[in-house]
C-alpha cells in the first residue's frame, strides 16, 4: 500500500525548480499557519512575524496521518522556530522538519520566499 508520505520530501533551496505562489501575505494569519494545495500535496505555510520569517512543510502529521500541521500552534525551542501538532501536541522543527520529541518520524519542509508581496513555495517537480 502505497504510503500517504511517501510524496512529501523536504526540498533545499538549491533544488528548486518550480516557485509556486501560494497566495499573498495577507492570505495568512501572522504566527499560525495557513493550508495551500500544490498538485497532490497539502502545505501548511507558517508566517512567523514574530521572527520575520516564513516556513512551510507537509500538512500531514506522521503520527497519526492527520491533515492537521497547519493549525498546530508555532514557538521556538532554544531559538529553532518549532510546529506543535494540534492532535497530541508532537513538535517538530520547521527549519528541518526533525522530531524535536526524538521520535524517529519527521516532516519535510520546503522553501519560501516573499516576492513583493507574493509568497512562494518552493518544490522540486
Ligand atoms: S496526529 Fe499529530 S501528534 Fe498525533
Amino acid at each position: 500500500m502505497e504510503n500517504v508520505l511517501d510524496k512529501y520530501k523536504t526540498v533545499a533551496i538549491a533544488d528548486v525548480k518550480i516557485w509556486f505562489k501560494a497566495g499573498t501575505i495577507k492570505d495568512f494569519p501572522s504566527n499560525r499557519g495557513g493550508c495551500i494545495k500544490y498538485k497532490d500535496k497539502q502545505i501548511a505555510v507558517f508566517n512567523f512575524e514574530r521572527r520575520n520569517e516564513w516556513y512551510a512543510c507537509q500538512n500531514a502529521c506522521p503520527h497519526k496521518m492527520e491533515m492537521v500541521l497547519s493549525r498546530g500552534m508555532t514557538g521556538s525551542a532554544d531559538n529553532v522556530p518549532k510546529i506543535a501538532c494540534p492532535m497530541h501536541k508532537k513538535t517538530f522543527s520547521l527549519v528541518d522538519g526533525s522530531n524535536l520529541n526524538g521520535e524517529d518520524y519527521s516532516i519535510a519542509t520546503y522553501p519560501v520566499k516573499i516576492v513583493e508581496d507574493e509568497v512562494m513555495i518552493g518544490f522540486v517537480d
